[in-house]
């Protein structure tokens, strides 16, 4: 079958032609008869008229790579129209009965959308429009039906959406009784082994909890089991959702495009989130399991049981979804420690979106193709935007707005009107103006400056929000402002108070009889914005010392670190002794839980760093950054050696590896000291920590701890060695290798390393490990020969073909091209154009380039 015509590719869906559909659906039966190259596809769907639409005399079905084997409407053969992207056919005007026959190709299906195979076991992906290359249909989440599914194939596991039905010799049989849009389908079929397990919801209802791996995976499970059970048991205890089918199946697939996907009642993952030991996993493999075991269970009210209208919304759910995974891990955490990680990773990849080529509202008005708007902006700001919510109505007006959302919307496929129309009907305010959060994309800045006169300190507050592309001048908008204040001996005078402020500039004011006081604001980050605000580092020293806000604390002494890694990088100044004094008294404190010190002493990345100087209105020198965090390293291990060592010998965990948060923060901070250490002791403690480690956490420590200095060649050989036939691990072992390679060996690093045999690049997860790792190593990404650039532009060229999904995605590595001097820029933008122009670019990549040239 020949591709769309590219002026077809190019057409933008937007937000304002949303037509209803001409037909709902009363059921839909599906028979899939498997076989690799040759699986056939017969659907059984009742359709009838839908009120809301005008024309209900043609229909148009979507479908691509289909073969048409045989249609029908009410048994009647009939000849649709059959384009490359949909059909179209006449119909009665009245109810009928369409039946249709196709033939698909699961083994040539290498874009991991659709049908296809991974390890010779058959698995879907049709979120957000895959299921139309599975069977003609109205591929669109406002269309919801109940499915009845009959597989027939030689595959020992059977598995689909809902309750089983009946099963025998090469047949199983799945009813799910809720209606759901097509992009919540799924079915696996393959030689799967489950590591199984029950929960009793607070209805009473039993459900067997089911994780199928592939036989030799089962002792991976335990953690994912474990964490299921524990999200089950939160929805139900915070929001009062329960689960309402008899089975909950999650499978494991080594070959994803993304993390993981929420169909109903079989919840399909990449197999890095669901498989885990001590001797394979990091801790934050672990931290990372549980949260997305979380959001995918999550999704089963919010984004399942209530929908997308259209993928415009997709917010709706992801929003809500990534909200609700912040709060259960922090609950089974440490919240401020959870924050703190959040914020981390808000400002590292949204903030860096939003302040780049590709910003976009929470809610986009148009698209070409939606796998592209599964964005940091949708996922994390749509997160944010929750959490603005819930701070300015307050925690119980939340639980009830909720409660009413669920009510209202439980089976329909909603807008982000419905549901601010829930809390304004809930709460009595009127929300027009916190809309605009969901309209204009850009990082509002919010302008801190103070005076102090007559025991009177007055804070006056500005907001603006830069212009971004397609989005020139901005509306004032809803900001809720935690702040506080502190007495000059250090002590809480107010705790924390709230403003929201809705205009471009208001003013706190507070009187005192004493000396001035010092403000902390925007504590808990109450909003996703950057606060621009001019302090001495003696003052960021206070906070970080004295704030009773743990987020604000870290803030100052990360602000702090900036501040002194600017002055680095611009004069070339040395450390300033406040800075590392501050340390040392975060490192003594023991008072403060073990990963909050991690989080203190880390310093800012170089991508961090490279966004900070350029919103200071400089050039970053990648070289320059790399180097002042190299000497800032150094400094810190040279002056505070001795409680980083004291902290390294303290901070073993006895007995074995165990994945909670208490040991995973002991580690976090031991291996934080032994960054530190290792610049100035040899790389022996991690070579001895090498040596003796018994879990992955430490492996991997010790390995980047030595990698980073340099050295490490040999432990490199040993963990090849140990681990060349766990795929999982060897990831870990191909990213480190280019993440912390010198930035003038990068490229060749990773070339050697895509070189061999097990590089199978056509495996998401390895190719995210290695051209990911190089990415992810500014001073290698950017080194001035631009050999770094050219390698991953012939990667994405090669990949493209095979799976545009994971390229369009990884072309974000150029996103940040316009913040480089003009040889960079020059040669990022060649190595953009040269992907611009390769014959046959899919549509997905051709989109993002062209959006990041701008
Ligand atoms: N809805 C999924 C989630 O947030 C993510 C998702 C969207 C996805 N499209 C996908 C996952 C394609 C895999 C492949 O959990
Ligand atoms: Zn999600």
């Amino acid at each position: 079958m020949k591709d769309a015509a590219p002026q077809d590719a190019q057409q933008a869906t937007r937000l304002s032609d949303y037509r209803p559909f001409s037909h709902l659906i009363d059921s839909v039966k599906m028979v899939f008869r498997l076989s690799p190259d040759a699986t056939r596809v017969r659907t059984e769907i009742r359709f009838r008229p839908n009120p809301a639409a005008t024309d209900h005399t043609t229909l148009r079905l979507d479908g691509e790579k289909l073969r048409l084997i045989s249609a029908t409407i009410d048994r009647t053969p009939v000849s649709p129209d059959v384009t490359d992207t949909h059909l179209t056919c006449a119909v009665p005007g009245g109810p009928f009965l369409w039946e249709s026959e196709v033939e698909i190709a699961p083994t040539s299906n290498t874009a991991l959308e659709g049908l296809y195979m991974s390890n010779g076991m058959y698995c879907t992906q049709c979120e957000a429009e895959g299921f139309r290359k599975i069977t003609y249909y109205p591929d669109r989440p406002d269309v919801m039906a109940t499915f009845s599914v009959r597989i027939e194939g030689d595959a020992p596991v059977l598995l689909s959406n809902g309750n089983p039905g009946d099963s025998g010799d090469g047949f199983a049989e799945w009813h799910d009784p809720w209606p759901k849009p097509a992009y919540l389908f799924a079915l696996v079929a393959g030689d799967l082994v489950a590591h199984s397990g029950q929960f009793t919801t607070m209805h009473g209802a039993d459900v067997a909890l089911n994780i199928w791996v592939r036989p030799g995976d089962e002792d991976k499970c335990d953690y994912a089991l474990d964490a299921l059970i524990r999200s089950m048991k939160w929805d139900e205890e915070v929001y009062g959702r329960a689960y309402d089918l008899s089975v909950f199946n999650i499978v494991a697939v080594d070959d994803f495009n993304m993390g993981a996907m929420e169909n109903k009642g079989l919840n399909v993952f990449n197999s890095r989130y669901v498989l885990a030991s001590p001797e394979t996993a990091t801790d934050l493999d672990y931290e990372r399991i549980e949260g997305i075991i979380a959001h995918e269970y999550f999704h089963n009210w919010t984004g399942n049981r209530i929908t997308c209208r259209d993928w415009f919304q997709l917010c709706l759910k992801e929003g809500l979804t990534v909200f609700r995974d912040q709060q259960f891990s922090g609950d089974m955490r440490s919240r401020p420690v959870k924050r703190i990680a959040d914020v981390l990773q808000l400002r590292a990849r949204q903030f860096r979106e939003d302040n780049g080529p590709l910003a976009h509202p929470v809610r986009p008005e148009s698209y070409v193709e939606i796998n592209n708007f599964y964005t940091a902006t949708i996922y994390e700001k749509g997160a944010e935007l929750i959490g603005m919510l819930k701070r300015i109505v307050g925690d119980a007006e939340y639980d009830k707005a909720l409660a009413l959302y669920f009510e209202r919307h439980d089976g329909q496929a909603c807008t982000i009107e419905d549901w601010l129309q829930v809390f304004e009907d809930s709460t009595g305010r009127d929300l027009t103006q916190f809309k605009r959060w969901y309209q204009q994309p850009g990082t509002p800045r919010l302008k801190v400056t103070e005076s102090f006169d007559n025991n009177r300190l007055t804070v006056n507050l500005r907001q603006y929000t830069p212009p971004t592309p397609g989005h020139a001048a901005k509306e004032p908008q809803v900001i809720p402002i935690a702040f506080g204040f502190l007495h000059p001996d250090g002590n809480d005078m107010t705790g924390s108070e709230m403003l929201i402020m809705d205009k471009a500039e208001d003013q706190i004011t507070f009187d005192t009889k004493g000396p001035r006081p010092v403000l902390s604001i925007l504590r808990g980050f109450s909003a996703p914005v950057i606060v621009e605000r001019e302090m001495t580092i003696e003052q960021r020293a206070f906070l970080l010392a004295h704030d009773t806000d743990p987020f604000n604390r870290w803030e100052a002494g990360r602000t702090l670190a900036k501040d002194v890694l600017t002055s680095m990088v611009v004069d070339g100044a040395t450390p300033a002794p406040v800075f590392l004094s501050a340390l040392d008294k975060v490192l003594r404190d023991e008072t403060l839980e073990p990963a909050f010190r991690s989080l203190c002493i880390a310093l800012p990345g170089d991508d961090d760093m490279a966004q900070t100087l350029f919103d200071a209105g400089l050039t970053p020198d990648p070289d320059a950054i790399r180097d002042a965090r190299q000497r800032l390293t150094r400094e810190i291990a040279e002056t505070n050696g001795d409680v980083l060592g004291g902290i390294f010998d303290a901070m073993a965990v006895p007995g074995p590896y165990a994945p909670d948060a208490k040991g995973a923060g002991a580690r976090a901070l031991r291996l934080s000291a032994l960054g530190f250490l290792s610049h100035i002791d040899g790389g022996a403690r991690a070579e001895r920590l090498f040596e003796a480690a018994d879990n992955m956490t430490e492996q991997v420590g010790a390995l980047a701890a030595l990698l980073a200095t340099e050295k490490g060649d040999e432990q490199v050989a040993a963990f090849e060695n140990q681990w060349r036939d766990d795929r999982l691990v060897m990831d870990k072992w191909l990213m480190l290798q280019t993440m912390l390679a010198a930035p003038e060996r990068a490229a060749e690093v990773t070339r050697d390393l895509a070189a061999r045999a097990d590089f199978d690049w056509k495996n998401p997860n390895r190719f995210r490990s290695l051209i990911g790792g190089l990415a992810g190593n500014h001073g290698g990404l950017h080194h001035e020969s631009g050999a770094a650039y050219e390698l991953i532009a012939d990667w994405l060229i090669r990949l493209d073909p095979v799976n545009p999904q994971t390229t369009a995605r990884m072309t974000t590595i150029f996103e940040t091209w316009r913040r480089y001097d003009a040889d960079r820029q020059g040669m990022m933008r060649a190595a953009m154009e040269r992907i611009a122009a390769t014959p046959g670019l899919s549509r997905d990549t051709d989109e993002m380039v062209g959006r990041i040239l701008g």
